[in-house]
């Protein structure tokens, strides 16, 4: 019996148990792909037609087969998918199940018969929207929490309950083969509630949930993220220029090259003062305009580089805001001391639909304007924009020339590589430095990658099973992330918005509830503030799994004559102190041993036990921030592949938008044209709305937008 599963770039149908085809690949690949890099003279007729038919089919037709095969990680352990790439009677003979590629048109095969081009296979074209879901559930489908590895690790939660962190690091074997280390990020897991044997168990959950083969279809661009039907490619962003990867047809290095190329053009221009405002001064203040990965990613970044010697030597006279929050008061602490004749605004948005961003992005045109006149010249001259909606862009009024672009299978939180943090950053500190950051981001995908190479040296992997394991299995439902680097302030805050954007999830791939923890809850200060603030609940409040980052060299050494140590020095000796602490804690006899009186002594006792990683760098520059920003995608997306659910999608943020489009409505017609609020709103929202309503707007408008008269005539920004 076959079932039918859609894909947006492949159709197939899915049959009854076969052989594996990880194991077996030689039943599944045509021979060209099995050979992997084989001359184009030595594939099939079928597949050479494919070549002469489509731009690119070399690769779309190894990298459906690829997909295919990758796939199946997808769908169910021992579901592998079976197909063709088309029909003719000779790949009909090797693949019996064989499709065909149904965009391409019947005399494409010159070799098919007829009833070869019957289409289980479609290959790089959009589905229409009424297709069915892309998953069908199996009869024997389990969730990941039903199988035995999943189970065993339950068993071995309640072991590691009876020891305590104390005892554990004691074990210098087993501190010593705790730790992991590539290019030159030094990751120490000793002080996490494990053993060896749970390592080993978590790499059996792995291979149990397909790790390997999920990490495999992200890189090679399969339609992982199910519900948006998108690949998921940023790592594309930082391939190297020479690399090529093709996702439904089209070369996406290539394009992101060509975009690169342009944010370099013009960040030159913008830094040289060759382009120029309005009023022919030179711009030397940028605004960022965007918000949630349109923002977060360029920000820390920003703050990263700062102080960094080099960078902050190339940003000399220039300087970068951010404009996130619809807050006008944003709008006021951005503007209030730039003039607008050196100010250029960068929009950045994805969707370039944002109800924040464009009202904001209207703010800032009006505040060009209200300095320089009201035309065409200034927005061109002073406003720029990145996205992937080049229509609204223009319609903004924004040159086309001026749009760098990104893809649909760059999600937000995962931006700030592509032409997000590019422009605006290689504006700031020169292009040569934005590059540094993405090969430090492409060092840790290679380790990513490397899944042939064993997982105890894939700092992601080891990151992403832990993360299972403090939340899964014993029930830290939190997480905090402490860089002992000022510099990284608003790290923490950017793999917020990863990690729980893309892991608050309640349903696996396929809608089914997960009935174990998904997604913690992220937070993090750099240290030493986050000490004197919220260390207190982490020593002796709940337990939270904590992550120190710290850096051998810091970006600004400082010795004060007189003192000890250095000022980095000092920095560093709380982060050495605090992972002990928490794995320590003081016990009672410690207490007594220090003479404390007996009545304190219980609010002395720190039941240590709290398990945390450190991660130890040489020194926070550019290309450090690269890996930093690259480890912690992946681990979130190992998590992810881990617990079967879809790192990629959004939808629950989008509730909260179409509830606020009905406030902002009622809130017009009640505040400009005395309409009562509507019975549709419960009684609470009601009252709030009309004690809000009492108060004064303090601004007026000369004609107020009518909904009624307005939304029609195309008046409506909205
Ligand atoms: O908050 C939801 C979200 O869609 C985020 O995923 C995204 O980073 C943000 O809004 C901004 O979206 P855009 O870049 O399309 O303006």
């Amino acid at each position: 019996m076959a079932r039918t599963c859609v894909w947006n770039a492949i159709q197939v149908k899915v049959y009854q148990r076969v052989a594996d085809p990880l194991a077996a690949p030689s039943q599944l690949h045509p021979p060209a792909a099995r050979a992997g890099g084989e001359s184009p003279k030595k594939r099939t007729p079928v597949e050479s037609s494919l070549c002469g038919a489509v731009r690119n089919s070399v690769h779309l037709v190894f990298a459906c087969w690829e997909s295919v095969r990758l796939m199946s990680a997808f769908v169910v352990p021992g579901w592998p998918l079976r197909g063709g790439v088309a029909g003719s009677r000779r790949s009909r003979a090797l693949y019996p199940h064989h499709g065909s590629a149904g965009l391409l048109r019947r005399r494409a095969f010159p070799r098919c018969t007829a009833g070869d081009v019957r289409g289980s296979y479609t290959v790089g074209r959009r589905l229409p929207s009424e297709t069915p879901p892309p998953l069908p559930v199996p009869t024997d489908y389990v969730l990941i929490s039903e199988t035995a590895e999943w189970r065993r690790l339950v068993e071995h939660a309640s072991e590691i309950d009876r020891l305590h962190l104390r005892e554990l690091m004691q074990d210098v074997d087993r501190v010593r083969s705790l730790r992991a280390e590539y290019d030159g990020i030094y990751l120490d897991y000793s002080r996490q509630r494990v053993t060896k044997d749970t390592i080993e168990l978590l790499f059996a959950l792995a291979r149990r949930a397909r790790l390997v083969d999920k990490i495999r279809a992200m890189q090679s661009g399969a339609h992982i993220n199910v519900t948006e039907r998108r690949a998921v490619l940023h790592t594309a962003l930082r391939a190297e220029r020479n690399a090529s990867l093709v996702v439904d047809g089209t070369d996406v290095v290539r394009d992101v090259w060509r975009v690169l190329d342009h944010v370099r053009e013009f960040s030159e221009r913008v830094r040289s003062g060759e382009h120029r405002g309005a009023t022919g001064k030179p711009l030397r203040s940028v605004i960022a305009v965007g918000i949630g990965g349109s923002y977060l990613g360029p920000d820390f970044v920003h703050e990263a580089f700062r102080t960094d010697p080099e960078a902050f030597e190339a940003a000399r006279g220039r300087h970068l805001h951010f404009l996130s929050n619809v807050d006008p008061v944003d709008i006021k602490r951005c503007t209030q001391d730039l003039s607008a004749e050196e100010t250029l605004i960068v929009i950045v948005s994805k969707s370039f639909t944002t109800a924040e961003t464009l009202l904001n992005a209207r703010a800032m045109r009006e505040w060009l304007w209200s300095e320089m006149g009201r035309s065409d010249e200034v927005v061109r001259l002073h406003m720029v924009a990145c996205s992937s909606n080049v229509p609204m862009v223009e319609k903004f009024g924004i040159d086309p020339r001026n749009t760098f672009e990104f893809w649909d299978w760059v999600g937000g939180r995962y931006s700030v590589c592509s032409a997000v943090g590019a422009l605006p950053l290689s504006i700031q500190y020169g292009f040569p430095t934005f590059l540094r950051f993405l090969e430090g981001a492409r060092s840790v995908d290679a380790n990513f990658y490397d899944v042939a190479s064993p997982l105890a040296g894939n700092l992601p992997v080891i990151m992403g099973l832990l993360g299972v394991w403090n939340l899964s299995f014993l029930g830290y439902k939190s997480r905090a992330l402490h860089p002992y680097a000022e510099a990284l302030l608003k790290f923490p805050a950017h793999i917020q918005q990863v990690d729980m954007e893309s892991n608050g999830k309640h349903v696996t791939l396929r809608g089914d509830d997960v009935d174990y923890a998904v997604g913690e809850i992220d937070f993090g200060e750099p240290g030493t503030n986050g000490q004197h603030s919220f260390f207190q609940l982490l020593h002796m409040g709940q337990t939270v799994p904590c992550d120190f980052i710290g850096f051998i060299e810091s970006q600004y050494p400082l010795c004060i004559e007189g003192e000890p140590v250095s000022n980095a020095d000092e920095l560093m000796a709380n982060f050495f102190a605090q992972p002990d602490a928490l794995a320590y804690g003081k016990t009672a006899a410690e207490c007594r041993a220090e003479g404390r009186p007996e009545w304190l002594i219980p609010h002395l006792v720190t039941t240590g036990n709290r398990p945390s990683l450190t991660l130890l760098l040489q020194r926070l520059d550019p290309y450090a921030t690269g890996q930093l920003l690259a480890l912690y995608e992946h681990r979130t997306a190992v998590q992810g592949f881990i617990w079967d659910i879809n790192s990629f999608d959004q939808w629950g943020v989008e509730l909260g938008k179409v509830l606020a489009k009905r406030v902002r409505k009622q809130l017009n017609e009640s505040r400009y044209f005395g309409r009562p609020i509507s019975e549709e709103f419960n009684a609470s929202t009601r009252d709030l709305m009309e004690r809000y309503l009492r108060g004064q707007v303090g601004c007026v408008f000369n004609e107020p937008f009518d909904y009624q008269r307005d939304t029609d005539t195309g008046r409506s920004p909205l």
